[in-house]
């Protein structure tokens, strides 16, 4: 099952396999990520919300107010990636090598927001604890963005290319875990409906911006 699940992934697209995929797949021991309901009848219904696009309309912000859905849209995305690239296949050289870079398309506008908008919010705000959090994730993104300049520099034939590309996604599944246990319910806390809501009105003409400049 799990083989045939694989080679059908193949023919998908990374965005058919993050609608297929509701979050809470890997549940990490410490997490206050919404998880879909257990089993059975809700989490077939979860599914379904996730495929038609309903998911969000039940949700009790719509995506585009919310900067945290926004961020966390982003990171679904790039684990779709991830996927696609494992799924792909050794022999898949070529494909592999767009999948990185579409991974660092993806990584690079995303980093951005953050640092440029969603990070900057926590500027003002008193506590020391989630600045020290910003802190760190800070030095996560250069960690994150170091791997991906070495391997734009790489081939997928390079004997590296492989490990590296792994080491990239362990780093960016630790900082991702790190960012919606602490960092995500620390800015829901203290930003309120009113703050969220200006920053995702930022994010959202920055990311139009971002990806209007790489598609030149
Ligand atoms: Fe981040
Ligand atoms: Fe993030």
């Amino acid at each position: 099952m799990e083989q045939e699940d694989s080679v059908r992934d193949r023919n998908r697209s990374p965005e058919d396999i993050a609608r297929r995929k509701p979050r809470g797949a890997k549940a990490p021991a410490k997490s206050n990520r919404s998880e879909p309901p257990a089993q059975g009848e809700g989490l077939l219904s979860r599914i379904v919300d996730v495929v038609t696009g309903r998911a969000s309309e039940t949700e009790d912000k719509a995506p585009e107010d919310d900067p945290v859905k926004m961020l966390e849209r982003d990171h679904r995305k790039v684990e779709a990636l991830f996927e696609a690239y494992e799924n792909a296949g050794e022999g898949a050289r070529a494909r592999r090598k767009e999948i990185v870079e579409q991974i660092a398309n993806e990584l690079e506008i995303h980093a951005q927001l953050e640092e440029r908008i969603f990070y900057q919010a926590f500027k003002s705000v008193r506590p020391e604890e989630p600045k020290k959090l910003v802190r760190e994730s800070f030095e996560e993104h250069k960690i994150v963005k170091t791997l991906l300049a070495e391997l734009s520099a790489l081939e997928p034939t390079d004997e590296q290319f492989d490990a590296k590309v792994t080491v990239l996604k362990e780093s960016v599944e630790h900082h991702v875990e790190e960012e919606e246990d602490d960092l995500f319910p620390e800015a829901k806390k203290l930003l309120g409906d009113e703050g969220l809501r200006e920053i995702a009105g930022r994010m959202r003409e920055l990311k139009v911006k971002l990806q209007a400049k790489k598609r030149d």
